[in-house]
């Protein structure tokens, strides 16, 4: 017998029919007279992480909301992630009220903006939100799926479609935005934990949204002071046996040998990864006239590795 009750899923079922930990972000945009809107989003993830030209965030939107009409119109906007301060919350539920720009733009606001990083001349680059710990500055990759067709003069009472799936308006009043990640900009006190390693000590006090619930009320924790980040160890490597990556290395090409010691380097690498290591020798042996790689190369493509991912810190 399980142990669970099986829970009908209804529309908005992350917040409906479970809890589900979401980011707290404020995005900033340009509104048709020149304008700052900033709404209230928390359905904003890495869509793009690595093996594309660019990184990514996907962001699920209304439609008819200020944000989704700007992007549609200037292409750029910026993720900026608030702290828990409780004040800062209370903002972001009152920019979460849907309405026209001009009417929650008018109140007084919490935030301090500044200028962004990207393209600093460019009049459709919203400010950022000087309290935020990072923002991301975004451009819409409106070129996938033929996005840019979409017009925001075609949105009244939603969208009458056709629609696309995953990118531009995506049903009658949802839309779906693929973000390029063109600057991260990061208070200073964490970039220094970025780069110079975290502790327990150094991570931003983020906020975990649970979404619009009762009807009445949007629910988050702070970050707990008391209780700090805890590190969990990742499983200490298998160790693979040696005939099992002799026999995956004599496959890759029959031109390019490894000696035993080149490949007693690639026992902790994990199962999935060793092909790619593998290719990665075999590549960089072609470049360079080797035709058995031995302990020694295997040192040097690893040097050349490490340079490469410095450089790109
Ligand atoms: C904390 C918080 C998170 C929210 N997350 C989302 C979201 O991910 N997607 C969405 O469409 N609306 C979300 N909303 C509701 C929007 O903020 C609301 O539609 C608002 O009108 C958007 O502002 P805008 O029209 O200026 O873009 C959220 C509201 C709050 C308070």
């Amino acid at each position: 017998m399980s142990s669970f009750k099986d829970l009908r899923i209804v529309d908005n079922f992350y917040q409906t029919s479970a809890f589900f930990p979401m980011p707290t972000l404020c995005i900033s945009t340009v509104n048709p007279d020149g304008s700052l809107n900033i709404g209230s989003y928390s359905l904003c993830f890495p869509y793009y992480i690595a093996g594309k030209d660019r990184y990514a965030m996907v962001l699920e939107c209304r439609n008819t909301s200020n944000t989704c009409q700007n992007i549609l119109r200037t292409h750029k906007c910026a993720l900026n992630f608030i702290t828990d301060d409780r004040k800062f919350f209370k903002e972001a539920v009152r920019l979460g009220f849907p309405g026209p720009s001009e009417e929650k733009m008018k109140e007084p606001l919490k935030f301090t903006m500044e200028k962004g990083q990207a393209d600093p001349d460019d009049p459709m680059r919203p400010q950022v939100i000087a309290d935020a710990y990072q923002v991301f500055e975004c451009t819409w990759a409106s070129h996938l799926e033929g996005a840019d067709k979409f017009k925001v003069e075609d949105i009244d009472d939603g969208h009458p479609g056709p629609y696309n799936d995953f990118n531009g308006i995506t049903s009658k009043y949802g839309a779906h935005f693929i973000l390029y990640i063109d600057k991260i900009l990061m208070k200073e006190e964490y970039y220094n934990a970025i780069v110079n390693g975290v502790t327990k000590d150094n991570f931003p006090p983020v906020p975990v949204d649970y979404g619009y619930r009762d009807s009445t009320n949007f629910w988050y924790t702070r970050f707990p002071r008391f209780f700090k980040p805890i590190a969990e160890p990742i499983p200490a490597p298998k160790e693979v046996d040696l005939a099992s990556i002799r026999f995956a290395a004599d496959r890759i090409d029959p031109e390019i040998k490894f000696t035993d010691a080149a490949l007693k380097n690639f026992v902790k690498v994990p199962r999935p990864f060793l092909k790619t290591v593998l290719n990665g020798c075999v590549a960089w042996a072609k470049e360079n006239n080797v035709t058995l790689i031995d302990d020694e190369h295997v040192k040097i493509i690893n040097d050349k590795r490490n340079a490469e991912k410095q450089k790109r810190k």
